[in-house]
């Protein structure tokens, strides 16, 4: 008992040197999400026919493009009237801005019988300037689904919002219970372009090449939930979720040219990682023979399911979003896939954080949207349900382990773990006290080390 206790204050002694500053503020906050109409009258007539029912309205993903801010708003219930809009980063006369539908309203109407969009959970724009949305063609997740047909990629061309290119994904690709939620483009060459579609209802993913107009599903077991991970619990609401492929962040390109992706299941606490030119190599990919190209990084923890991710290329910082614990993430792609940390975390403010997000400036932009109570429950609408929270990544990152210089530390830290490896008390309450006492030893001589490499 008193090496536990002697355990847990050498654990809040590291976690304290290590701890995150919760640099992040609150940027807007909202009640419910509003829209601009053409007239007031034009919105209460939306508002009498039920074609706009404020409380099924649930921002979920976030993109910055110069001055715009894009949100996207899938279609869980009826009565959501667009499900992409954006409002004005430059307009600091609210912190509870009305969206405007893009590309327009009438890419919205579902009365189309071809819907320009129907409800994209995720968008990208890119550095050339295209906006790449993922449409998951579904309707009415959570009540009177519908389907319209195969999940699609849209591409819009940010400088006059036109609809560059339309990508179905085909037979083959999609599966019965395929849901598309998540993308990362790879836009390192602007004709050469790639996109990386995560399929979490039927684990794979799917590459579309731009230059080629082409697209291929990727398979691997990396891909699928961990069954013993889909236990979740959120500010007292519990729930199981058996989610694949979700969240994917890419590395700027590596020494051979190419970049590496992220990425991780929903239901699931590992991490993992590919180089893309597995992915872009489309009879490597298709093969079966990439089963070894997949990276194994190492697990989180307990209760570390992780949502939404992206990586900040000048630092190499992956920031992940941690839905169980109120809480955004952050790792060091330098170091070892231990030395997690937290960039902020909140009861309060961050309840469901949804996405993670960095802009051209460097500037990190979480949402937090209560999902599990609109999903399970019922949003208050006399509450704020909704917030972006914004930091520089230098402000966000400062006094955490993911700020600590890379040149230096991976060796302590490959050291710790050689240090750690061996020893069963660190992971196990039920191990003996001297097991315990010993690897107390250790955490203490690994936060030295760590602490010393941060004096020099
Ligand atoms: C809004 O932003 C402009 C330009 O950044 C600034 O000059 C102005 O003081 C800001 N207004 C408020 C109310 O913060
Ligand atoms: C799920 O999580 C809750 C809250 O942490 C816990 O009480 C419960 O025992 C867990 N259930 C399972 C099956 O792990
Ligand atoms: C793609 O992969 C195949 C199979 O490994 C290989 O033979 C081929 O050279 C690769 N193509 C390119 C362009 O790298």
């Amino acid at each position: 008992m008193t090496a536990g206790w002697a355990l847990a204050a050498a654990l809040v002694l590291c976690v304290g040197l290590v701890a995150g500053k919760d640099n992040l503020r609150v940027a807007y906050g909202w009640r419910e999400m509003d829209f601009k109409y053409d007239s007031p009258e034009q919105r209460w007539s939306a508002i009498e026919k039920g074609a706009f029912k404020p409380a099924n309205v649930l921002p979920f993903g976030l993109e910055i493009h110069r001055n715009r801010m894009f949100v996207t708003l899938p279609r869980w219930r009826e009565g959501v009237p667009a499900s992409l809009a954006y409002f004005d980063l430059n307009d600091n006369s609210t912190t509870m801005p009305v969206l405007t539908p893009f590309p327009s309203w009438v890419a919205h109407s579902l009365t189309e019988a071809d819907p320009e969009l129907v409800s994209p959970f995720r968008v990208r724009a890119d550095r050339c300037g295209r906006l790449w949305v993922l449409d998951s063609r579904i309707s009415g997740v959570l009540e009177k689904t519908k389907l319209y047909g195969p999940a699609q990629l849209s591409v819009y061309d940010l400088h006059n919002d036109n609809l560059l290119r339309r990508h179905v994904l085909p037979e083959g690709q999609t599966k019965q219970s395929s849901f598309f939620a998540n993308l990362a483009v790879d836009d390192g060459d602007c004709e050469n372009t790639f996109a990386y579609l995560a399929d979490l209802g039927a684990p794979g993913l799917v590459v579309y090449s731009w230059k080629e107009r082409e697209s291929w599903r990727v398979q691997h077991h990396f891909f699928h939930p961990d069954p013993m991970s889909g236990n979740f619990s959120i500010q007292g609401i519990e729930f199981q979720w058996d989610d694949g492929l979700y969240g994917l962040a890419l590395s700027k390109p590596q020494s051979n040219g190419f970049a590496t992706l992220y990425f991780h299941p929903l239901s699931s606490t590992m991490e993992f990682s590919v180089s893309t030119s597995v992915l872009r190599n489309k009879t490597l990919a298709t093969s079966s023979d990439i089963y070894r190209e997949f990276k194994v990084l190492g697990s989180r923890g307990l209760n570390a399911q992780a949502g939404a991710q992206c990586l900040d290329a000048e630092t190499g910082v992956l920031f992940y979003a941690l839905p169980n614990q109120n809480s955004v993430g952050c790792w060091q792609t330098s170091n070892s896939y231990k030395s997690q940390d937290r960039v902020y975390t909140s009861s309060n403010d961050l309840v469901f954080p949804s996405d993670v997000k960095i802009d051209d400036e460097r500037r990190l932009w979480v949402l937090s949207n209560q999902l599990q109570v609109f999903i399970y429950d019922e949003l208050y609408p006399g509450s704020i349900n909704f917030r972006i929270m914004t930091a520089s990544v230098k402000d966000a990152i400062t006094g955490t382990s993911c700020n600590v210089v890379a040149s230096k530390l991976p060796e302590i830290i490959s050291r710790i773990d050689d240090i750690l490896k061996p020893l069963p008390g660190l992971k196990t309450s039920k191990s003996s006290a001297g097991a315990t006492t010993y690897s107390l030893g250790a955490m203490l001589l690994a936060c030295c080390l760590l602490l010393r490499s941060w004096l020099l």
